[in-house]
């Protein structure tokens, strides 16, 4: 199988896509709202915010989609779960009732068992977690694994810093990372790695060198030899690995690029193919790529995919994205329309995220929430001037468009103070529409002098059968040559993919645009 990113839910990608036994190595890092205080998870106090579960699939609720999964399990008419599952999530049930917490454990239960038909007899599978759930994770890994001949090998303490305040308790930092392997098979890959021989692990287990390990003659003794002769002191389970801090992070829950180099480092070889079924922004996939193995990720909101494909871009180039597999990205109207009509709640904004992200080259802020921005949708920045950018703004329809619609957005522009308003759109414009778009009059770019329409009305079918794309005649490389006096004709360039722009969005930091525009103008010159 060539690497693959796939974009949809895990469960349906893991059980239509990916063949028994064809894994070395999965790592999962599924999303989990531990912000939350642990008693209003445990007790499901609290009124579940619906619109936040679909924006990042990090609040997890009791409603049909976990009904429907712990009747599958406690069911079991296909066959995939051992008893101990069962009995286990029975139990669970009975103790922590229809929440939250149930909720996740449900929809873990559910791809665990996937992973574990995956993954071949000598694979291992590390799963990350914090100490919200941890417990009950390990419960429902050994009642997957165990109880099919696998084996719990670790729990990885990953013991990170950052600032704690006083809130009457010790501050938290560590995650703890499940390792099991789904069998005790003596071929399977371990390569021992050994402690760095930093001042502290030397203080912490003695260094052979100072040690006194020779006898009244001066002959070493034979432990003595032992240590000194070997690389060092065999890894523990406890990892100081420092957190990506914010300022680089490309998304909120990236993972060390050193934690995954040590976990794929240990568990599989060259060539090995390793799945990330929770993918993010591509850490693991990143990691595999560099270190030679084949890689599948999975992740379900384009964001994501849109950060992986940037971040596989720069590092390897645009030409290596051809030598990979997309699935699930619309390629053409037939699943174009199939995004745009998924029931899936979770899945309600991905259309309007794929078609701004798209359309822009993954230059665009997607705006999750509507609530003071009502409705745009996203919003991308351009040069103006030398040094100031404008703003663009984005409308997403995937039913039925309108006359009115054009109105609202012209009003949108207005009151976002933004350059131009493009309308994407499903279906085709009707006249009247292109009439009144047309009748919000050209934007004239202050240095090209180039004419745009202020109100631009783009179709799916453009983007995906014509290829076309957000042309906004400035990046730092325009503004350049126009200092080196070329024509702003000559010089048009797309913008590229401003990736502190989607990491701003994803982040979920406030758009204020003077601080937006000093950082895209930074980000551009670099
Ligand atoms: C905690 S993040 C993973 C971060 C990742 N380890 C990294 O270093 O970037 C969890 C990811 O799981 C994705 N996700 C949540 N539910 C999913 C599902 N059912 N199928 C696939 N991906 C899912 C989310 O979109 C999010 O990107």
């Amino acid at each position: 199988m060539k690497n693959t990113l796939f974009y949809g839910d895990n469960l349906e990608v893991l059980r239509s896509r990916i063949d028994d036994e064809s894994v070395d190595l999965c790592y999962v890092d599924p999303p989990f709202n531990s912000k939350r205080t642990y008693n209003q998870i445990y007790n499901n106090i609290g009124q579940e915010d619906r619109a936040q579960a679909q924006a990042f699939v990090d609040t997890w609720i009791w409603d049909t989609p976990a009904s429907h999964g712990y009747h599958e399990i406690t069911s079991n008419r296909e066959g995939r779960f051992s008893e101990p599952t069962i009995e286990l999530l029975k139990g669970l049930r009975n103790v922590l009732k229809e929440g939250p917490l149930l909720a996740y454990l449900v929809s873990i239960t559910l791809r665990a068992v996937e992973i574990q038909r995956v993954l071949r007899s000598t694979g291992s599978f590390f799963l990350h977690c914090d100490p919200t759930a941890s417990h009950y994770l390990k419960l429902i890994l050994d009642g997957v694994f165990c109880s099919k001949g696998g084996d719990f090998k670790n729990g990885v303490i990953w013991h990170y810093r950052k600032w704690g305040v006083r809130q009457k308790q010790f501050v938290s930092n560590h995650d703890t990372i499940l390792f099991y392997t789904k069998s005790n098979d003596p071929s399977r890959e371990f390569k021992q790695l050994f402690m760095d021989r930093a001042p502290s692990t030397l203080k912490r287990f003695g260094n052979s060198k100072i040690i006194s390990g020779h006898d009244a003659s001066g002959k070493r003794l034979p432990s003595q030899m032992d240590a000194e002769e070997s690389e060092g002191v065999p890894m523990d389970d406890v990892w100081d690995i420092g957190r990506v801090p914010p300022i680089k992070q490309l998304f909120p829950t990236q993972k060390p690029d050193s934690l995954l180099e040590r976990i794929i480092d240990a568990t599989t070889r060259e060539g090995d193919v390793v799945l990330d079924a929770y993918c993010g922004c591509g850490t693991t996939v990143v990691l595999a790529e560099r270190m030679k193995r084949s890689w599948i990720g999975i992740d379900i909101t384009y964001q994501a995919i849109s950060v992986i494909l940037f971040r596989l871009e720069q590092e390897w180039g645009k030409g290596h994205i051809e030598t990979i597999s997309l699935d699930g990205i619309p390629k053409d109207m037939k699943s174009a329309l199939a995004l745009a009509n998924k029931q899936d709640d979770r899945l309600r904004k991905e259309f309007e995220k794929w078609a701004i992200l798209t359309y822009t080259d993954n230059a665009a802020v997607v705006r999750d929430k509507k609530g003071a921005d009502r409705g745009v949708d996203g919003v991308a920045y351009f040069y103006a001037t030398k040094d100031e950018t404008a703003k663009a703004i984005f409308q997403v329809k995937s039913g039925g468009v309108k006359r009115s619609d054009v109105a609202t957005l012209a009003g949108d522009l207005q009151r976002e103070s933004a350059a131009i308003g493009i309308l994407l759109t499903l279906e085709p414009p009707s006249r009247n529409m292109m009439l009144e778009a047309k009748s919000a009059g050209p934007y004239i770019h202050p240095l090209s002098g180039r004419s745009h329409d202020k109100i631009q009305i783009v179709t799916v079918e453009d983007i995906i059968e014509s290829g076309k794309r957000l042309e906004l005649p400035l990046n730092i490389e325009v503004l350049r040559a126009a200092q080196r006096g070329k024509s702003a004709k000559q010089m048009e360039l797309k913008l590229r993919p401003a990736v502190s722009a989607v990491k701003d969005e994803i982040l979920k930091k406030q758009v204020q645009p003077a601080r937006d525009n000093k950082r895209a103008v930074k980000s551009r010159t670099v």
